[in-house]
């Protein structure tokens, strides 16, 4: 990132290794807790130096049930270089009533045998910012209004029927049959996730996007399919890097629609 121009990506979307002793082929999860925070607040102080004053860092933190603070204390840590802007609940699986009150279950999560904690459905996406005054495309990711009565109610909807999501966002992983071909790499995030950032910030308002920890790509893939003219990724793993660039070449021979 070093060799990179000050101020030259409009958008970073990344998820960096959470300390949690995930099992990467190469990179080695179990850091000593005080340097891994220092490491944290290096990279996103590179990271600010490389992004725009009008830009956006999505950055994507799970937690594990024995650690559930983790995701705050690594904000906290950015707090020299960035503003919290928006905190964004990335909901991998929900269970709601319908209107008889029968219950349905919905996307995929990794189930925990526990006495004492719960089955963790959702990770964070924090949206950053150099100002906190980053302006967004809310209704890019908008959706129509259940009472159609408010789309009159309200003036701010200029009489179309789409309002702002909110910060819950339902995006399961997409069901695989085989990991080792088809998601080897054991803590990714699903395309439509970073779709969805780029969306947010405003797909005309970024000519360069960033990820300082590409994984297998599925930053990169969501920015071919939202027509990024630019997009920089660094991983560390030989191996993660060739998955994500087949990955690449694989999105641009078959277009997905966004
Ligand atoms: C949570 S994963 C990212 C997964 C990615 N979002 C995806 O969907 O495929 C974090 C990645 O960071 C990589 N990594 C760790 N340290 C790195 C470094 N200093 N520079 C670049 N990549 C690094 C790891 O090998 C791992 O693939």
């Amino acid at each position: 990132m070093a060799r990179l121009d000050t101020a030259s990506v409009d958008l970073i979307v990344t998820s960096p290794p959470y300390n949690l002793g995930i099992a990467y082929s190469k990179y080695s999860d179990r850091q000593d807790r005080a340097a891994y925070l220092q490491w944290f607040a290096e990279w996103a102080a590179a990271a600010r130096r490389v992004l725009k004053s009008d830009g956006s860092l999505f950055l994507n933190v799970g937690a594990s049930p024995s650690n559930p603070l983790l995701p705050h204390e690594l904000v906290m840590q950015l707090r020299a270089s960035f503003v919290l802007q928006n905190t964004i609940h990335w909901i991998k699986a929900i269970s709601i009533e319908d209107d008889v009150g029968e219950p349905t279950s919905r996307g995929h999560f990794k189930p925990i045998n526990s006495p004492r904690f719960l089955n963790d459905c959702h990770e964070y996406v924090f949206h950053l910012t150099p100002e906190g005054k980053t302006p967004i495309d809310r209704l890019a990711l908008g959706v129509p209004y259940a009472d159609k009565s408010n789309i009159a109610r309200w003036d701010h909807t200029a009489g179309t029927d789409l309002r702002c999501r909110g910060n819950t966002w339902f995006v399961p992983y997409e069901t695989i049959k085989s990991r080792d071909k088809q998601r080897p790499h054991p803590a990714t995030f699903p395309v439509q996730l970073a779709v969805n950032c780029i969306k947010l910030h405003g797909i005309e308002r970024v000519g360069t996007m960033l990820d300082p920890f590409l994984g297998i790509g599925n930053s990169a893939v969501a920015a071919q399919q939202c027509g990024v003219p630019k997009f920089i990724g660094f991983e560390i793993d030989e191996a993660y890097l060739a998955e994500a660039k087949r990955r690449v070449d694989e999105a641009a021979r078959v277009p997905s629609p966004i």
